[in-house]
């Protein structure tokens, strides 16, 4: 068998969100790059994550609205959900944009490896070895992702037991199903499927679900979910899963059971390093997950890691960041860029929840920001004033935390479409903007944003549309 070495400024092993924004952006900046990729370019988020995720929750969005129409005057029936198609649908959105990244790759002349690569140290440094090939480069970037965790003891099998890939292979609706875990991708997938008319129960083992937001948008989701007949179980432990002739049957740890046409085993993600040749390269991992400095350095020079696999929030736009980062870095000390990149902060990503009704926000929670300052003040608009949301007939509110008499370190939503809103409130809490900044923009009325405008306006000591 021939042994082939190709040498590359970057070689990066992993095409999703990170790896391939990271060989974009290389690219661009005039560095030979080889992306090494064992399924498709776009990886987790494109093919089963984010992308067809969101196309079910749209097609959530249009059932919803016909069933309710009858609420603003327009009468409609809602026939059938057809699985099988709403699948189609998501899968020519993924397809035209699949399409779209591979042109781009092809035209930046990315070197894309077909194949699943591994780390190795060599006398003359790190490359990725693909089956009997080696692509050394001068720089490395690991870029693998992260996997569906389970349960101990709960195996997954597809058919009854699933992870969010299989639920969005289903083309058949179940009639009712349990959801473990009340982290984003519970409370997506239960907010979907309820749209379309299953009967679910999310367990979450925590006392409330997507415990890393403001206590209080936990309360307003889980009464929302309430209203739309989801089953709630916070603070809950399963203690046994079991297939059944019918289905799943689970057991809390209150000794009660529930029945289910099948299980959604939603308790995070875990980062692929396992059988990389990480471990056996030496490089430095810290429960799972790859430990990097703030440039994204690993503990072998010249080999970074970017995305899913370094601890903190696993999000793709925080995964493309990452990616572009460390092209301008490795850019930038080889004289291509004028200045530094700023390296990425975990606490000026968005986040977002594409449920119904929708959690976004930015920054610090009011619990971070009283650990880290002295003074905070808190300020929380209800969407009940707002003129855009009472047409829309949602409820909700946006909640501000403000540093001591400074600027504004967090914003917090919840209510029908407020991941739009989550651009401005980024913009304020990374410009670090007092309220008296955001109080002096117009907001265009009527609009969602307005209630943004209106919360500052009110920490600002001159509320308009609220008592304060
Ligand atoms: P997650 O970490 O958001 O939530 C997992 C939940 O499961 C937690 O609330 C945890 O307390 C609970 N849990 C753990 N063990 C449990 C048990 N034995 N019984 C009951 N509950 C248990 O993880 P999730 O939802 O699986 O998502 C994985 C990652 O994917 C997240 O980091 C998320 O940010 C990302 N993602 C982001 C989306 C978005 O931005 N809209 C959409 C989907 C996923």
């Amino acid at each position: 068998m021939t042994t082939m070495t190709s040498a590359f400024d970057l070689v990066i092993l992993g095409a999703g969100s990170g790896g391939y924004a990271c060989a974009l952006r290389a690219a661009q900046l005039g560095l030979s790059v080889a992306l090494v990729e064992k399924d498709l370019v776009g990886g987790t988020c494109l093919h089963r994550g984010c992308i067809p995720t969101k196309a079910l929750l749209h097609a959530a969005e249009v059932a919803d609205n016909a069933r309710d129409g009858a609420q603003f005057g327009v009468h409609a029936t809602l026939d059938r959900v057809d699985l099988a198609e709403v699948k189609a649908y998501s899968e020519s959105v993924v397809a035209r944009l699949y399409q779209g990244l591979i042109g781009l790759v092809r035209s930046r002349q990315i070197t894309v490896v077909d194949g699943g690569g591994r780390l190795e140290l060599t006398g003359s440094g790190p490359q990725v070895t693909v089956g009997e090939n080696s692509y050394r480069g001068r720089h490395i970037v690991l870029a693998t992702g992260s996997y569906s965790r389970s349960l101990p003891g709960l195996r997954i099998d597809g058919d009854r037991v699933l992870t969010s890939e299989h639920a969005l292979a289903l083309e058949k609706l179940p009639t009712s199903a349990i959801v473990i875990g009340g982290g984003v991708i519970g409370v997506e997938f239960a907010s979907a499927w309820r749209s379309f008319g299953v009967d679910v129960t999310v367990v979450e083992a925590l006392p409330r679900l997507l415990p890393v937001e403001e206590p209080e948008i936990s309360t307003a989701l889980e009464r929302a979910f309430r209203k739309r007949s989801i089953t709630a179980l916070t603070g809950m432990a399963i203690t046994k899963a079991e297939r059944t002739a019918a289905g799943i049957e689970v057991t809390l740890a209150d000794d009660s059971t529930v029945a289910a046409d099948l299980l959604l085993v939603a308790v995070g993600r875990g980062a692929n390093t396992d059988g990389l040749g990480y471990a056996e390269s030496g490089v430095a991992m810290e429960r799972g997950f790859l430990t990097v400095n703030e440039r994204l350095e690993t503990s072998i020079p010249g080999v970074r890691a970017v995305g899913d696999i370094v601890a903190g929030y696993q999000l793709a736009h925080r995964g493309f960041a990452h990616g572009i980062f460390v092209a301008e870095d490795i850019a930038y000390a080889d004289r291509l860029l004028p200045h530094p990149p700023t390296p990425v902060l975990d606490e000026n990503i968005p986040r977002v929840t594409y449920s119904d009704p929708e959690i976004a926000s930015v920054g610090l929670s009011e619990e971070e920001a009283r650990a880290r300052y002295e003074q905070v003040e808190t300020l929380t608009y209800d969407l009940g004033g707002n003129g855009r949301s009472q047409i829309l007939r949602t409820r909700g509110f946006v909640k501000l935390v403000r540093r001591g008499d400074g600027p504004v370190v967090g914003v917090h939503m919840i209510g029908a479409r407020v991941s739009e809103l989550v651009g401005e409130a980024q913009l304020i809490t990374s410009w670090d903007a007092h309220p008296v900044d955001v109080a002096g923009l117009v907001h265009a009325h009527p609009t969602q944003n307005e209630a943004l405008g209106e919360a500052h306006l009110a920490l600002a000591g001159k509320p308009l549309h609220s008592h304060g």
